[in-house]
């Protein structure tokens, strides 16, 4: 089986170590790097979660060192929604890895090998990628594509329209959305279709697999969250397993292609994705947005993990 060469950008982050997990379970992904970003805890907690997960789950691939900051702006985090650490009060053992080179020379080195080939998947903000891309734009037609976690066309989960990966760093992806690689936006909105209810998500636990301890620590963590949410907010949107779900097989989505601009400079809506559905700015379409994702393929592909984790 030809495998296909991908990079993992993330700030770990709960959601992200579902996603992290699903990646390491499907067989057709060859997983050369994982390059931590701050974002929903501060870099030191993101940096360590990621390499400690990388050894967790026996991921035989490089661990670099990222950006503890946004391109421009200060640092904000999410920690009230990821938990103390990040992973929900979870320690995993410290890990004897070193971590390699910056993250940027990891992404440039790596796209060079796979000689066009390489995909990378951004499940936090994007601020190593800008930096790569700032860095050494020649290896831009090096990178097959980006799928990202990042964005919402008409839902914001920080204010009226921002997504949170975004709005961390809009610069950042401001620089990735303008790259001319080609782009897909699993935003908030298209990934909505996909999310459990507290019964579903209690179908994966009290499992013995070798990702089980962890994995019921983080779905009772959502589940207390969706109880306190309240039966307005009782579905638990994983949004960055989806995204790496619709990069492992991506007919679990639907896109369609429209200018998205992002909202770097607003007081209003910091952090907007603005996409334009009926092309009224006149301008290339750039992005690739998500705007359906099957939630049964999804369910299924949840269970396909955890007999992989057997
Ligand atoms: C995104 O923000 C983070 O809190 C999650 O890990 C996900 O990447 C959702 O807005
Ligand atoms: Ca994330």
């Amino acid at each position: 089986m030809i495998k296909r060469p991908i990079i993992i950008d993330t700030d770990p982050g709960v959601d992200d170590t579902i996603a992290i997990m699903l990646a390491k379970a499907n067989p057709v992904l060859d997983i050369k790097a994982i390059t931590p970003v701050m974002g929903n805890v501060g870099y030191g907690d993101t940096s360590q979660n990621a390499i400690r997960l990388a050894d967790y789950l026996d991921i035989d691939c490089r661990v670099a060192k990222g950006a503890f900051q946004p391109l421009f702006i200060e640092s904000k985090t999410a920690g009230d929604i990821h938990g103390e650490g990040g992973l929900a009060g979870y320690t995993l053992s410290k890990s004897e890895r070193q971590f390699d080179d910056y993250a940027w020379d990891v992404i440039k080195q790596e796209a060079e090998k796979a000689g066009g080939e390489l995909e990378i998947v951004t499940l936090g903000p994007l601020t190593n990628i800008a930096i790569t891309l700032l860095r050494y734009p020649e290896i831009k037609p090096l990178i097959k594509r980006i799928v990202c976690m990042a964005g919402a066309g008409y839902m914001g989960n920080m204010n009226a329209y921002a997504e949170f990966n975004v709005w961390v760093d809009p610069d950042a992806c401001d620089v990735v959305f303008n790259s001319r690689i080609p782009v897909v936006m699993c935003g908030l909105d298209g990934n909505d279709f996909c999310g459990l209810t507290i019964d579903e998500l209690k179908e994966y636990m009290g499992k013995e697999t070798k990702i089980s301890p962890l994995l019921d620590h983080i779905f009772s963590f959502f589940i207390k969250r969706r109880i306190a949410g309240g039966p307005e907010d009782d579905i638990q949107v994983i949004n960055d397993a989806i995204t790496m779900a619709y990069l492992i097989d991506e007919k679990i989505g639907k896109t369609e292609k429209y200018r998205v601009d992002v909202e770097t400079k607003g007081t209003l809506c910091p952090g907007w994705t603005i996409v334009d559905r009926f092309g009224k700015s006149g301008k290339e379409p750039n992005v690739d947005v998500l705007v359906w994702s099957d939630k049964a393929m999804f369910k299924d592909m949840l269970f396909k993990m955890l007999d992989y984790f057997k």
